[in-house]
């Protein structure tokens, strides 16, 4: 008989002892709740396997290829790979017939609720943008971008264009020592170790792969600074979880299982056993995960305050503004600061709940921009716990060939 304790958790990718080797044999019948933190799974030996094979909504980290024959795809093929919020991948490429291609922001993949001025969503498109120049420079093409070129969009996205952008040969072209980190780089939300600080030259290494003389990076690995921004990142976490509308958005945008996550690789995933086995029993499903009352609901709660409380160290990214080209600025240098912390072996975790603009997180906004001492109009961009933890699988992404417009 195998015995499986573990939390319940939730946020953008879970994948929870997914490995074939740590697979279970579960029988449905056995599977049951028992006491108030933990989830109990029986198994027998014979029973139904159950791991998630999430080989294909995984398999662009492993497509990614510099040697396609067109440029644009070669460089393509790792932009998608960049971070993005609630990972929505909100990119469509138009290639046009001169070596350029159009960036466009996928209306059909905002975040109304916990992104209503498509700031985060902004942001993703600028980690894109970021990790198509890194890439095309490996091939030896320098690109021209041309940002909003028919205007920046204010209070939301529209249909215009994010980009223009031409590929242009050019050997000088810059190669970038952060390339061979881009297939390594993962957003971790496991548990950091306590026992491992972050040390002050990790962080100076973050903060020099910042480019341009536009953001910079506040860090801070002091035991007391740390304790006021996690205090602050646990309001800003509860409050989005209890307000209604802000939850059901995650909620909504949750795949569940390898089945819902291989048919729709965006979102919120949450894979391997436990997961699988939940929703097998019919215990896992969106009605729980949104009810107050529910065990779901409070594990996740919980089990998010665990992950923000293991916290060793911050960093802040900051830009002295909020115009879309500064938002597509703060993306570019958000990916190369995530890049570098996967150069140093740390790991990185994005707590964007206190910088949402939905007006109940107004109070955590305005108290961590008080702490951290930062005056409109600069604001804070993206807060990042920082530390030491075991690797995490790939997040799933759509092919390619489906963020193409007209192929
Ligand atoms: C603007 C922005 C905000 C994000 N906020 C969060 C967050 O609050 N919590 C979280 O777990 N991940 C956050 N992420 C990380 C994304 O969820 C992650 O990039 C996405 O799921 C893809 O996973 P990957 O980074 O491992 O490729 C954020 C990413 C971006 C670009």
């Amino acid at each position: 008989m195998l015995l499986l304790v573990a939390s319940a958790i939730k946020t953008d990718d879970f994948d929870l002892l997914s490995r074939p080797n740590e697979s279970l044999n579960m029988n449905r019948r056995k599977l049951l709740i028992a006491g108030s933190a933990s989830i109990i799974i029986l198994g027998t030996a014979g029973g139904l396997a159950l791991h998630s094979n999430l080989k294909p909504a995984r398999s662009p980290w492993s497509d990614a290829n510099l040697s396609l024959e067109d440029p644009r795809l070669a460089a393509l093929s790792f932009a998608i790979l960049a971070p993005n919020p609630h990972n929505r991948q909100p990119w469509l490429v138009e290639l046009r017939d001169d070596l350029g291609l159009t960036l466009y922001c996928d209306q059909a993949r905002l975040l109304p609720e916990t992104d209503p001025m498509n700031r985060q969503i902004v942001i993703g498109l600028g980690a894109f943008l970021e990790l198509l120049e890194i890439a095309a420079g490996e091939n030896g093409y320098r690109l021209q971008m041309d940002l909003f070129p028919e205007g920046e969009p204010e209070l939301v996205l529209d249909e215009r264009p994010v980009a223009h952008i031409l590929f242009i040969k050019d050997e000088t072209a810059i190669k970038d020592s952060l390339f061979v980190h881009v297939q390594e780089r993962r957003t971790n939300r496991l548990l950091f170790d306590i026992e491992r600080s972050v040390s002050l030259s990790h962080l100076n290494e973050l903060a020099s792969a910042i480019k341009g003389v536009d953001d910079h990076l506040g860090f801070t690995n002091s035991t007391e600074k740390v304790g006021q921004i996690k205090n602050l990142c646990r309001g800003g976490w509860e409050t989005e979880v209890h307000t209604k509308r802000t939850h059901a958005e995650s909620t909504r945008l949750t795949r569940i299982g390898e089945k819902e996550i291989n048919a729709n690789p965006d979102g919120i995933s949450l894979s391997g056993p436990l997961f699988e086995g939940l929703k097998l029993a019919g215990i896992m499903n969106k009605e729980a995960m949104d009810d107050p009352a529910s065990r779901m609901f409070q594990e996740t709660l919980n089990f998010y305050n665990g992950l923000i409380e293991t916290s060793m160290a911050f960093a802040w990214l900051v830009s002295p503004g909020n115009s879309r080209k500064h938002q597509i600025g703060v993306g570019r240098n958000w990916v190369r600061v995530h890049l570098a912390a996967t150069r140093v072996g740390l790991a990185f975790h994005p707590l964007s709940q206190v910088l949402q603009e939905f007006p109940e997180m107004l109070e955590h906004y305005t108290q961590l921009h008080e702490l951290l001492n930062i005056e409109g109009p600069s604001r804070v961009q993206g807060i990042f716990r920082l530390g030491f933890a075991k690797n995490t699988s790939p997040s799933p992404r759509w092919p390619l060939e489906t963020r193409l417009i007209n192929i």
